[in-house]
């Protein structure tokens, strides 16, 4: 299906979402409506603070939004019946990776079928894993075959990152969303990560989303940037556009007291 000017039906749609959260003095997200297109990549920049992480988790289904409503591919999340159409359609990869560090590389690179297997059959690839081809081969592609039966605790922190971009692979979600996958790491291991998830993603033909800081990442592997600052869309411009004056301006407004910023 497509529109009367033949752009692709969007991949990610919000009608005015919005999120509170109790107690907080002001909105974490005012009603944002966006939409985003099969492929694209697209970095979600701003301050901390400024709604990125309520964002991710809204469009991932993990939290609820107070208004509006978020569609992936057509279907709001809200009227999704199972957990298994939900991973289906959307995998989040959290900053801190969310891996079980005592179990071997295997059960969490497979952990990206849990979405999909039922109860029985997640129970038994914990005694032995299921599907160890798949592992295999998403491993491989990440230049880290040889550590599939490690304790993941064992490994390093670049190559952890990695078996975490492998259980997104496994889980195959339309849509990617990575909160500040690289915020912990130096610039050539962040170079690495990006240049990764993103010629995964783009291989794949997979959709994605990825919370930035550096504006240099945000121009060499996204192709369009949505800038928040305290809950609001301040921009959402092609890269091409992004100036380093845009960028950096919107990173600035975290150094100024609240009283400046109208
Ligand atoms: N669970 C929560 N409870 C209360 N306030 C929250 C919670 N999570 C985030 N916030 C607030 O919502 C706003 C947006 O936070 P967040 O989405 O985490 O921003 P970012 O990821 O850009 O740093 C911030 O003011 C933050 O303090
Ligand atoms: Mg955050």
């Amino acid at each position: 299906m497509s529109d009367a000017a033949g752009a692709p039906p969007p991949l990610v749609a919000t009608d005015g979402v919005s999120k509170a959260y109790a107690g907080a003095p002001a909105p974490a997200l005012a009603p944002l409506s966006i939409a985003v297109a099969p492929g694209e990549i697209v970095a979600l920049a701003g301050p901390s603070g400024s709604g990125k992480t309520t964002l991710l988790n809204l469009l991932a289904g993990i939290i609820q939004p107070d208004a509006g409503q978020v569609a992936i591919a057509g279907r709001p999340l809200s009227q999704l019946r199972s957990g298994r159409e939900l991973s289906e359609l959307v995998g989040l990869i959290h900053q801190q990776y969310d891996l079980v560090p005592h179990l071997p590389v295997i059960h969490n690179v497979l952990a990206g079928r849990l979405g999909q297997w039922g109860l029985l059959r997640s129970v038994a690839s914990l005694v032995w894993p299921q599907e160890r081809q798949t592992a295999l081969a998403v491993l491989a592609q990440m230049g880290i075959a040889d550590k599939i039966n490690e304790r993941t605790s064992h490994l390093s922190g670049g190559e952890q990152q990695r078996v975490a971009i492998a259980r997104l692979m496994v889980q195959s979600p339309r849509l990617i969303l990575a909160d500040e996958p690289v915020a912990s790491l130096d610039p050539a291991r962040a170079d690495e990560m990006l240049s990764l998830l993103t010629a995964l993603a783009s291989a794949s033909g997979k959709t994605l989303i990825v919370s930035l800081h550096s504006p240099h990442l945000i121009r060499q592997y996204c192709t369009r940037v949505i800038g928040l600052n305290r809950g609001r869309l301040e921009f959402d411009v092609p890269t091409s556009a992004a100036t380093a004056d845009l960028l950096d301006r919107l990173y600035d407004l975290e150094q100024l007291p609240p009283e400046v910023i109208v």
